[in-house]
Parts: structure tokens; C-alpha cells; sequence
């Protein structure tokens, strides 16, 4: 997606075969930093300090991670070391073991020798299948909002509420919750975006806030709290989110914030969807409540922010009293009944074991 007027993804392969270039989102929307990753360690670092973010890219830095390890040891026990390093960066998004189980299943027969450059060549294939798959949850997800144009007066804009980045920078392009809304932009739809600013980390202001900017997506920055309130007074048409992991059973796990966003709609009678690609649902896993792993981080999240003062100048401030308890959840789970629909790769379908088994039969015949 855009840049000003530059066409970017979220990571590529630099032209010395050897490294990667991602954009540091820690620093977004204040300065745009491009890092340099070239070793297993700075891929790890990247993905558990979040530089990189979002449940796909996360498994696409993963990927060229386990290339870069496998070029300083690529035999099986260098394989295995690689994928518990990177695998344990980060606990809730399905996408990175989803991306590690499919490098290791890719190199592992081949010879030592070969198994870097088959790593990488792997590598580059996630991330150009992530953006295709991305551009088609996008025209999967139009029609829901070409329809929902349809009964608003004529040049009206849809007006979608979505919650913390599942946008271009939380896949290799596009973004999942993003992309219906990029293809309807593009067709001449009218869209309007009201973007949840997602404390405590702020994606939602720092990140998609700045994407849409740059694409020209007409929106309005709100605090967590106001979705429900613009929803009651009907300045809502539907809501569109991403998911981190999504259940055999159609539960959607998301960032932190994302269920009570779920329980307003269903109040209010408004359709609440997930976009998310194949890679993000772990069909080993049922019940979202009982048993997906939600990361905890360091309460200074909470505690303190981060911003740019009138002078220009980055600061963190603290926002609570000194030595203030906090918890700090970084995800939570959006049961399957208050979800309106999931909007993959393949189609739309409802958010049950029915409704994925019939889009995915091939997976759902395994893991029943
Ligand atoms: O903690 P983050 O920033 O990695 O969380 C990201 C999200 O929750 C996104 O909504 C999710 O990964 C969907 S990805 C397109």
C-alpha cells in the first residue's frame, strides 16, 4: 500500500539476498524507520519487541528468521533450535507456528546444504501468497460493504468501526480487517472508518490512523470506549476486525478490547466480522475461552505512554501514580455466537464448525 507516494510492504528481501527490510512500527506514525534484520536473533527481537506486529507478519518475519538461522547451522537440531527461538517471541497469534511448522516441513527432507536458500526461496513465497490472499479477503469483504452501501442514501459513506491494526503493517499488504475497506475505497464506494485508538499500545491511532492517512481512507480517531455509544445512535453500519486466532468452533481471538466491541454490536443489532486468512485458524484448537494463550506484557504498556510533544520531540510519560498495579492482557476472546461472519480468502462463512469445515474442508476433515 501507499506512502506518500511510494508503493510499500510491510517486509521485504533486500537485494543482497541475505537480509530483510521491515519498517520499525514502534517508531510509527512519528518517524518512518526502515531496520535491516539479517540473523535469527534480530528477527526474534523484532517480533517479541514489536517492531513487527499483527498475527501475519509476525509469521512471515518468523519464516525468513528460520533462513537466517539455517545459513549458521541447518541441520536438525540448528532446525529445531531456530523454531523454539522464534516460537517463543510471541504466544497468541496462530500465524507464527502456523508459518514455522511450514518452513521446517519444507526443509527438513532435503539435504543440509540446500536447506537455507529453500528456507528463504520459502520465505519469499509466504509473504507473496500472504498478499494474494489478502487482496481476496478484500473483494470477499466488498460485497458485504457494497451491500451495506446500498441501503444508505445515495453518496452516504458505510461507515466501518475496527479495531487496534489489522491493516497493511499487520500482514505483508493489504491487512485482513483493512482490506475490504481498501478495495471498496478504490472502487468509488464510500467508506468512512471510525479507527479505535486500542490502548494500550495504541495501534489503532499510531498505526492504521497513519495507513489510512497515507491511502486517503476518509476516518475518525475515537477512544475505546466510544464505540458502543456511536453504535446506539446508529453512526455504526458494521464492524470489521482481525483475529489472531481463530477456533475450529468460529471463536475469534483478537487484540484486547475486541469482545466488548462484539457484545455492543450484538446490542445494538449491527454485524460484527472477522477477515482472516486460512493461516490464522488453528484447528486443533475448540473452545477460543479455555484454551488459546493470552499474552501478558509488561505493564509499563499500561502505566506509560508514548507521544510527540508540540516541540517535536518523542516522549514517554508515565499516566498512573508511581508503583501503580497493573495488568496488562494483550488479547481477548470474541465467542462464535456474537460474531456476524468470518470473510476469508475463500468466502464469506458463518463463525462455526460448519461454516469453516465447508470452506476448508481439506483441514477440517484432519482436525476432526
Ligand atoms: O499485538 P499486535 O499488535 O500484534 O496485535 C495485532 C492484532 O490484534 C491484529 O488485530 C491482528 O493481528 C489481526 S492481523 C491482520
Amino acid at each position: 500500500m501507499r506512502i506518500g507516494d511510494r508503493d510499500f510492504r510491510s517486509i521485504w528481501a533486500e537485494p543482497d539476498g541475505a537480509s530483510v527490510g521491515i519498517i520499525d512500527q514502534t517508531k510509527l506514525p512519528h518517524e518512518l524507520k526502515v531496520v535491516t534484520l539479517a540473523s535469527v536473533q534480530e528477527a526474534a527481537t523484532a517480533i517479541s519487541d514489536m517492531w513487527v506486529r499483527g498475527a501475519p507478519l509476525i509469521g512471515a518475519t518468523a519464516a525468513y528468521g528460520m533462513a537466517f538461522a539455517l545459513r549458521v547451522d541447518a541441520s536438525d537440531a540448528g532446525l529445531d533450535r531456530a523454531y523454539d527461538m522464534l516460537h517463543a517471541t510471541r504466544p497468541t497469534a496462530i500465524n507464527l507456528r502456523w508459518a514455522l511448522d511450514a518452513v521446517r516441513r519444507r526443509v527438513r527432507p532435503l539435504p543440509v546444504p540446500e536447506r537455507a536458500d529453500a528456507a528463504w526461496a520459502f520465505a519469499a513465497e509466504i509473504c507473496d501468497e500472504d498478499v494474494e490472499t489478502n487482496r481476496r479477503i478484500g473483494l470477499n469483504g466488498l460485497a458485504l460493504i457494497e451491500a451495506a452501501a446500498k441501503g444508505k442514501p445515495a453518496g452516504e459513506p458505510v461507515n466501518i468501526l475496527t479495531h487496534c491494526n489489522a491493516g497493511w503493517l499487520a500482514t505483508v499488504d493489504w491487512g485482513t480487517a483493512t482490506s475490504p475497506i481498501y478495495q471498496a475505497f478504490e472502487k468509488g464506494v464510500p467508506v468512512h472508518v471510525f479507527v479505535d485508538e486500542t490502548r494500550p499500545r495504541n495501534q489503532g491511532a499510531s498505526l492504521t490512523a497513519w495507513e489510512l492517512a497515507n491511502h486517503g481512507v476518509p476516518h475518525t480517531l475515537i477512544v475505546d470506549n466510544a464505540g458502543g455509544h456511536l453504535m446506539q445512535h446508529r453512526m455504526v453500519d458494521l464492524c470489521i476486525v482481525g483475529s489472531d486466532r481463530t477456533t475450529a468452533l468460529g471463536d475469534v481471538c483478537n487484540k484486547i478490547g475486541t469482545y466488548l466491541k462484539a457484545l455492543a454490536a450484538r446490542d445494538n443489532g449491527i454485524p460484527f466480522y472477522a477477515a482472516l486468512p486460512a493461516s490464522t485458524i488453528d484447528w486443533t484448537v475448540r473452545s477460543g475461552v479455555d484454551e488459546i494463550p493470552i499474552e501478558q506484557r509488561n505493564g509499563e504498556e499500561v502505566s506509560h505512554v508514548i507521544g510527540i510533544n508540540d516541540d517535536g520531540v518523542v516522549e514517554r510519560v508515565r499516566i498512573a501514580p508511581a508503583g501503580t498495579p497493573v495488568s496488562n492482557y494483550a488479547f481477548d476472546v470474541t465467542p462464535a455466537r456474537l460474531v456476524t461472519g468470518l470473510i476469508t480468502e475463500r468466502g464469506v462463512c458463518t463463525a462455526s464448525e460448519a461454516g469453516l469445515a465447508a470452506l476448508f474442508p481439506e483441514y477440517a476433515r484432519k482436525s476432526a
